[in-house]
């Protein structure tokens, strides 16, 4: 009996965070976003949106071919524009953003200001971004021509110097490096509930 006063008095509070909440992941490219959010949405077992895979819906073309073709500018505000359409969605479902996608307009704040939203940063050091990135860089179009680890890795330390600024306003921070996907996702699920 005390046990199972015990069971439901967690699982309640289990669903209170899960049932009312977005999880939505931020940081940079490589920082695993996409295989830690899969993995969130069968921990939890609700959809996963990757906002990248919805801006290529919308636009039927590729990111690569957005940058191309109108510039990064155009993309920053479909990017935006896309967020928002998910967000008026009251399906509960994890996110993961753009590496860039905190960094403009307003959308940190939107986000952190919507209740319905667990804004999530997943951190990782410059040197474990250069080997995962090292790997996959040739559709990522802010750092397809950055051809050797030394260059990437300047242009890389760069870039998070001004991107921290608005990844560190996430609720929640998790250090990712030398970490599993699996590890993360369940440092998450704790963090969560
Ligand atoms: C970008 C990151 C990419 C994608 C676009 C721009 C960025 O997403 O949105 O290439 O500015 O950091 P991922 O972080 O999912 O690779």
């Amino acid at each position: 009996m005390y046990y199972s006063i015990l069971f439901c008095f967690k699982f309640e509070g289990i669903n209170n965070v899960i049932l009312n909440n977005k999880i939505v992941l931020i940081g940079y490219m490589g920082s695993g976003k996409t295989a830690v959010g899969k993995e969130l949405s069968k921990i939890f077992n609700i959809p996963f949106i990757d906002l990248d895979d919805e801006i290529v819906k919308v636009e039927k073309r590729s990111i690569d071919k957005i940058f191309e073709e109108n510039g990064e500018l155009y993309f920053r505000k479909v990017e935006h524009d896309c967020l928002k359409n998910i967000l008026k969605s009251s399906v509960l479902s994890v996110i993961s953003l753009g590496g860039g996608t905190p960094c403009y307009y307003n959308t940190i704040k939107m986000l952190n200001d919507n209740d319905k939203v667990n804004t999530v940063f997943l951190r990782a050091s410059v040197n474990n971004l250069v080997e995962r990135l090292s790997k996959e860089i040739n559709h990522r179009p802010k750092i397809k021509n950055l051809k050797t680890k030394t260059v990437l890795s300047e242009f890389i330390g760069k870039h998070l110097f001004e991107r921290n600024h608005f990844y560190n306003k996430s609720k929640f921070i998790i250090n990712t490096n030398n970490k599993s996907i699996n590890a993360v996702a369940k440092e998450i699920e704790l963090f969560l509930t």
